[in-house]
């Protein structure tokens, strides 16, 4: 695992887009794992300049989204789909084909979360997978559990994490209760990972992520059995750790900007 410092959020955003601009360059047909929520908005905000600016082509690129919110529909304006479309699909050339993302009103959900698994299995799984991470240590919606074995699937949402996400809703009582999320199972199995965090209040949920037991009950501590993991991680959040969890492991892995 690579644990990058990043001195703001711009220059977290930055890094990471030049990583999946990397990708795509050098394999122009990637599958691109997608994530939404406040922290990945900086890095489609960058790869849409570099789009602008003729420096990145994604004519042949695919994406994968990881979750979206049931109930809601495409052009609700606080949807996974309308997020991506307006923070990002809308102003680059993935061709509209390529483009998948969970649909939240799917009459039959079940079905729904299969066939996502069985297009994900015929792109030939992800290449490289982008993902935040929720106060609860959710990585896309997969909550804390009893085991990592899940695949896409519907998934009720903690209270914690209705409470973070109201941010992007006039009130709790509007924020879903559901969601559907692609599992861990998918996400382990992507050739390269990219978290990014930002502001010090992940600093302690990354670090038990990141230094802690791996358990379900904390579903981003799996990614430390990932091969290729790469963490962006704004100087805030590892100021944080580093003052409550001195650790000689942690120093060990920070590759500092
Ligand atoms: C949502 C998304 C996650 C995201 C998390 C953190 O719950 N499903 O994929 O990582 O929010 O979001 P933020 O970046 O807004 O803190």
């Amino acid at each position: 695992m690579k644990i990058i410092s990043a001195s703001d959020y711009g220059s977290m955003s930055r890094k990471a887009a030049n990583i999946i601009s990397a990708q795509v360059i050098l394999f122009p047909d990637s599958v691109l794992g997608l994530a939404t929520g406040a922290t990945p908005s900086g890095i489609y905000r960058q790869l849409i300049d570099w789009y602008q600016k003729g420096d990145i082509d994604f004519s042949k690129t695919h994406t994968v989204n990881l979750d979206e919110y049931c109930g809601l529909p495409s052009d609700n304006r606080q949807s996974y789909h309308y997020y991506m479309h307006s923070n990002f699909f809308d102003q680059v050339n993935i061709p509209e084909e390529n483009i998948n993302i969970p649909n939240g009103i799917a009459g039959d959900i079940d079905s729904e979360c299969g066939r996502y698994d069985k297009l994900i299995a015929e792109l030939g799984g992800i290449d490289l997978q982008i993902l935040g991470i929720g106060n609860t240590g959710h990585i896309g919606f997969n909550e804390p559990d009893e085991s990592f074995d899940k695949t896409t699937h519907c998934v009720k949402l903690k209270e914690k994490t209705i409470e973070a996400n109201s941010k992007f809703f006039e009130s709790p009582d509007q924020v879903p209760k559901y969601a559907i999320t692609v599992g861990i199972k998918a996400i382990m199995q992507a050739k390269k990972l990219l978290l990014v965090a930002n502001g010090s209040e992940k600093a302690e949920i990354l670090y038990r992520s990141l230094f802690g037991p791996i358990t379900p009950s904390i579903p981003a501590s799996i990614l430390q059995l990932h091969p290729d993991v790469t963490v962006i991680a704004t100087e805030d959040v590892l100021v944080q750790i580093r003052k409550n969890k001195p650790d000689a492991i942690f120093e060990r892995v920070l590759r500092r900007d």
